[in-house]
């Protein structure tokens, strides 16, 4: 079969996982989905920058050449902010593409349009990895709503702040140290603003705000803190006492139907089910109608976590969207 053609949009941390996944799982793919992956072109912003070779592919700072690739069926978009990464997104669903996005402070916004106009187009969105890296936690909330309910959430979902939080505890490293070795290791932003500030996490969190409830809170009614308003002294006096600060994210259905969120860094002792998540690594704990309290971990940044997700979606979504004749000669 013809290779099914993407481009990644951004050639960062996340868009050079994908790049190796599609090319290291490239006979997994064609068993799962038919047909090979072929990543046909590269979007970037700055072409003089020093790259990883990516013989035979197309790298361009134009995006209309990208959109030019005839059966062009697949776009993963790893790029930062708002804009130009909605545009390019509309326009992607326009021309019949897949989109596959780990653009959180993007997709709280434009989820309802673009899954809107996806379903009008008949193509798919994946967003796995805008929520908690690599942890699967869209497909598991999206698997408990069909009969069961989704009644809140609480969880750590930013990696670099729980990072962070740890290496302070555990090691008594400065708040800038530690934030400099999430940026090494890719887990933090290039400008890591958000990250510390608490709206990545307000961001995830509203994501899972409109898959579990339909709807998300009015944002300026949610109370929004970072970890940067927490001092060494802080971190290190509470450990000695038993207890951690951990930045958590919650959202639930009030009595009065209303939705009801928070974001901040909370204090809590180690009969908390957040307590031992260290690292890197999220946690999303799920309450649920009818099967309690539901609770994934894993690594919640990172180049090949978050990448991993992001291929998935698009196996799923070719497996989903392929042709009768696609099927049968599988
Ligand atoms: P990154 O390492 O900073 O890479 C961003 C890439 O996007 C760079 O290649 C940059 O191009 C390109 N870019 C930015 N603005 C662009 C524009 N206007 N037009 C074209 N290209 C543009 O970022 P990252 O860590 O890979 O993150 C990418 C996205 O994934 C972000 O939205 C982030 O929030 C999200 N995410 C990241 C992680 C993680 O662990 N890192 C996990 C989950 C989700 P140049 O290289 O030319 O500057
Ligand atoms: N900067 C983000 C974090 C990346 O640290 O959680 C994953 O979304």
């Amino acid at each position: 079969m013809a290779p099914v053609k993407a481009a990644i949009l951004g050639f960062g941390t996340v868009g050079q996982g994908i790049y190796t996944i599609v090319n290291e799982r490239k006979q997994q793919l064609e068993k799962t989905i038919g047909s090979p992956i072929e990543i046909a072109a590269i979007l970037v912003r700055d072409l003089d920058k020093t790259r990883p070779e990516t013989p035979g592919v197309l790298i361009t700072d134009r995006f209309e050449e990208i959109l030019a690739i005839p059966d062009l069926k697949v776009v993963f978009e790893a790029i930062v902010g708002e804009e130009p990464a909605r545009t390019y997104l509309e326009q992607a669903i326009a021309a019949g593409c897949h989109i596959i996005t780990a653009n959180k402070v993007m997709y709280a916004k434009a989820a309802p349009a673009l899954e809107r106009q996806a379903k009008e187009q008949g193509t798919g969105v994946g967003y796995e990895a805008t929520v908690a890296g690599g942890v699967p936690v869209i497909k598991t909330i999206g698997n408990l709503n069909l009969t069961n309910e989704v009644t809140g959430i609480q969880g750590i979902l930013n990696g670099t702040s729980n990072f962070i939080l740890t290496k302070m505890r555990k090691e008594s490293c400065t708040f800038d140290d530690a934030l400099k070795e999430a940026q090494e290791l890719g887990y933090a932003e290039a400008d890591p603003t958000n990250d510390v500030s608490g709206f990545d996490a307000f961001c995830k969190l509203m994501i899972l705000s409109g898959l579990s409830f339909g709807l998300q809170p009015d944002w300026e009614d949610v109370p929004m803190e970072g970890i940067d308003s927490l001092s060494l002294e802080e971190v290190t006096d509470a450990d000695r006492q038993g207890l951690r600060y951990r930045h958590i994210a919650d959202v639930r259905r009030g009595e009065d139907g209303t939705i009801q969120a928070s974001v901040g860094p909370v204090l809590i002792g180690p009969d908390h089910p957040l307590y031992g998540i260290d690292g890197v690594d999220n946690a999303v704990a799920i309450e649920t109608a009818y099967a309690g309290t539901l609770t994934v971990i894993g690594p919640g940044a990172g180049m090949l976590p978050t990448a991993s997700v992001m291929v998935e979606d698009a196996a799923v979504l070719l497996r989903e969207h392929a042709t009768f004749r696609e099927l049968v000669t599988k």
